[in-house]
């Protein structure tokens, strides 16, 4: 008998309890990153799994009926795993994909969108789903949040599941910069501790700079930093968020809203835009340069003096930043901005708040580009947008974030001709 048949007494299977061992066949990638495996007649999910593993697991959690395991020994590996390269790996929260090829992390996110589209969303996905892979797998995070733990002096990412401290002397998907950076860092702490409060570090490289909040390094990083995307300059700091793949921006942003050069596609030019979660204005800036009035709304007000600065600094007086919640901003100014030709919304993971999504089908946009890093929370909103009007137009990825299961998704809706909502 197989351990995954094993029987009771009675000759009922046994149901899987914290602590069993099973063997499995992973047989594909769910969102969440997790493998998905089935045994005594249950669903198990199997953490930094490949598709095609056969592989011995323990049960460490249950919830509503499904396991969640952890790989005690790989008896058969899969031909897309591959051995990960980071010594800290699986211990480290930061990666999860690091046991696949490149190319089976890229189809496994693909799968992940078509999942999320079916199951949540309830729509069929497009036969095709492009991916555009990143320049490059490794060493293109330009922003790392570093946890810092003042007891033990350890210095770098959260453990997997725990608020643990891993300590990290080399990250291999951080930039080279921001590594330099990371490296001076733990040079100072193992000399005397971080001031009170610094335990959360947030940094963030541009071109040419590394700037950190809080700045625990004088004199050896930047205030702030700035990045060029196609024609657009943009600057920021680490208070507030810019795309961390600098190396996939300039086809993220074209995707999103026409191509840089002026080739836009019917509907992403017209008289009025609107940026929602413009954080400073990376989207904002090329689409002030093809509509005759853009609003940008953005809840974090230094990200919104950045996105002013950055249009200033373009001599492009035509988009106003509004600080405020989306939600809000909607729910009081939709009826009266109605109707516009195009909405943008790039929102963080949690995706659109409810308000947000009944305020975009209120502003009765001819055109929708969703841009996304969670294919869960965008299949959600999709579903309420679909009801409210829309169909899909094109669904195209992005692999923003190698070595990881997210993924980034542009989602192009068009209005259909009848509000079923009104
Ligand atoms: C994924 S980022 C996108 C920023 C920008 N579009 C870009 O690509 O650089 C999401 C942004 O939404 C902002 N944000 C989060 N929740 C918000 C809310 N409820 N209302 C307004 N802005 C919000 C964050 O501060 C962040 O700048």
């Amino acid at each position: 008998m197989t351990r995954e048949q094993r029987a009771s007494p009675a000759g009922a299977v046994e149901s899987l309890e914290i602590g069993a061992e099973v063997d499995v066949d992973v047989e594909r990638i769910l969102p969440g990153g997790m493998g998905l495996a089935h045994a005594r007649g249950q669903t198990l999910l199997v953490a930094l799994a490949a598709p095609g593993d056969r592989v011995r697991v323990q049960v460490r959690g249950m919830r509503g009926g499904v396991a969640f395991a952890s790989i005690e020994e790989i008896l058969t590996p899969s031909s897309v795993r591959v051995v990960p390269p980071c010594p800290y790996f699986g211990r480290c929260g930061g990666c999860d994909f690091q046991q696949l090829t490149y190319e089976a992390q890229l189809a496994a996110k693909v799968e992940i969108i078509r999942d999320s589209l079916r199951r949540v969303a309830r729509v069929e996905p497009p036969a095709d789903i492009p991916i555009t892979p990143s320049p490059d797998a490794w060493r293109y995070r330009a922003r790392s949040m570093w946890q810092y733990d003042r007891r033990v002096g350890s210095l770098g990412y959260y453990e997997r599941g725990s608020r643990t401290v891993c300590d990290v002397v080399e990250c291999p998907v951080i930039v080279p910069e921001l590594q330099a950076v990371l490296t001076t860092l733990r040079e100072r702490v193992s000399r005397e501790a971080l001031p009170e409060g610094a335990s959360d570090i947030q940094a963030v490289a541009g071109d040419a700079d590394v700037a950190l909040a809080p700045s625990v390094l004088t004199g050896r990083v930047a205030e702030e930093s700035a990045r060029t995307v196609g024609a657009e300059r943009y600057r920021f700091n680490a208070d507030c968020f810019f795309q961390i793949n600098h190396g996939l921006l300039a086809p993220l942003v074209d995707a999103a809203i026409g191509d840089m050069t002026g080739d836009a596609p019917a509907g992403m030019r017209g008289q009025r835009a609107v940026d929602l979660y413009c954080g400073v204005g990376l989207f904002t800036l090329p689409l002030a340069r093809r509509f005759a009035k853009v609003f940008g709304v953005e809840g974090n007000a230094t990200a919104c003096d950045y996105a002013r600065r950055n249009l200033a600094d373009a001599k492009l007086t035509n988009a106003k930043i509004e600080a405020s919640t989306v939600g809000a901003w909607l729910t009081r100014y939709a009826t009266d901005l109605s109707p516009v030709d195009f909405v943008l919304l790039d929102p963080p993971r949690a995706g659109a708040e409810n308000e947000t999504v009944k305020g975009i089908i209120a502003l009765r946009p001819t055109r929708i580009a969703y841009v996304s890093c969670d294919p869960a929370t965008l299949a959600r909103d999709l579903r309420k947008l679909l009801a409210g009007g829309y169909e899909i137009a094109s669904i195209a990825a992005f692999d923003m974030f190698p070595q990881t299961h997210h993924v980034e998704t542009i989602v192009h809706l068009t209005r259909t001709t009848v509000n079923p909502e009104g």
